[in-house]
């Protein structure tokens, strides 16, 4: 711990009465190397300091971008000093020269974005990163490989039907594609997941991927309320896109009795009878005795 480190420390520890006993010193030392990183951004990243490739991905594959991480040396950021430049095979040969990014901007800081006129599919890319002049990291690809959709919008959902006992429903779920996937052209083929849960559950149950926009799904409960999700990915493919907002199911309410589980529906009836009948026998029985009496 050098010096900095240990004055920003005790200035923590200094700021905060919250802390006592044996807790305090990993608290305040995590709260010191947070602040730390604040006034050094340097320390976030690896120490080695050299931007690496985080991820590309195509939503639908007609563009695609790639991103990096912060490339931080020392502490100083020089910005401009990292490049992304990238060759593409063309019919049988690859074009010799390396291009560099057309578009650093559209898809946010360390990241570059290919549009349309950039974007071959079957064809391997190869990108690298330049940092200062010297090549930091490289990858290759094919544009059909890094296929993850954006999320399926509007969700809704129909009622099918309800059990006889009232207490299971079906219902059917429906979504479009990401709206930026050209699915009507067949450009792109997907297919699509839906998870649900109960509101209060923690573990999504899956259902098997369909190529449809809709699909029923069955006996959910009546006295619950369940959450449904849908995400997409290029079919044959292994990477979903990220998940739909989620759609919140609360089934129609039913009778009082319908909330009753299906064994305690007879026997609710046969108490209420008993009693009624042992009220009927005992009121006959009065009756008759005053009868008799007045007899
Ligand atoms: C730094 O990056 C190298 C590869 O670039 C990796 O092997 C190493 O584990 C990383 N170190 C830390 C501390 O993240
Ligand atoms: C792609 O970007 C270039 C400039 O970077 C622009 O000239 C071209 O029109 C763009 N193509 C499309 C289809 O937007
Ligand atoms: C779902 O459909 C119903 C009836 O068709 C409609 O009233 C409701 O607004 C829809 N919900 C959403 C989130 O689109
Ligand atoms: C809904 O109806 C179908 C047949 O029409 C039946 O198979 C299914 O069990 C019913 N669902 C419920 C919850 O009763
Ligand atoms: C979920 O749990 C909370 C507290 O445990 C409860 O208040 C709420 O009614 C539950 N919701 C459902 C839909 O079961």
């Amino acid at each position: 711990m050098d010096l900095w480190q240990l004055l920003l420390t005790l200035a923590v520890a200094g700021s905060s009465d919250a802390f006592s006993g044996s807790e305090a010193i990993p608290a305040t030392l995590g709260r010191a190397s947070q602040s730390l990183q604040r006034v050094n951004p340097g320390l976030r990243t690896n120490s080695s300091g050299k931007p690496k490739f985080t991820k590309c991905r195509s939503p639908e594959l007609e563009t695609f971008s790639c991103h990096w991480t912060d490339g931080v040396r020392h502490g100083l950021k020089s910005p401009g000093s990292v490049q992304l430049f990238y060759i593409r095979r063309s019919t049988q040969e690859w074009t010799q020269e390396w291009k560099e990014c057309p578009d650093y901007v559209s898809a946010g800081e360390n990241s570059c974005y290919f549009n349309s006129s950039y974007t071959s599919i079957w064809i391997p890319y190869c990108i690298k990163l330049t940092s200062n002049g010297g090549t930091v990291d490289q990858k290759c690809f094919s544009v059909e490989e890094i296929v993850q959709p954006d999320p399926p919008i509007g969700l809704n959902w129909t009622l099918l039907n309800i059990s006889l006992t009232g207490i299971h429903a079906d219902i059917q779920v429906r979504w479009e594609p990401p709206p930026n996937a050209d699915v009507q052209k067949g450009w792109i083929v997907l297919e699509y997941e839906l998870q649900y849960k109960e509101v209060n559950e923690t573990q999504w149950k899956m259902m098997d991927p369909v190529l449809s926009t809709s699909v029923p799904v069955y006996s959910l409960r009546l006295d619950k309320e369940y959450e449904v999700r849908v995400r997409s990915r290029q079919r044959n493919s292994e990477k979903y896109g990220e998940f739909s907002e989620v759609l919140y199911v609360t089934l129609p309410q039913m009778s009082p009795l319908a909330c009753e589980e299906d064994f305690q529906f007879p026997w609710f009836l046969i108490i209420i009878l008993g009693i009624f009948g042992l009220t009927v026998i005992l009121l006959l029985f009065i009756f008759s005795k005053q009868q008799r009496k007045e007899n």
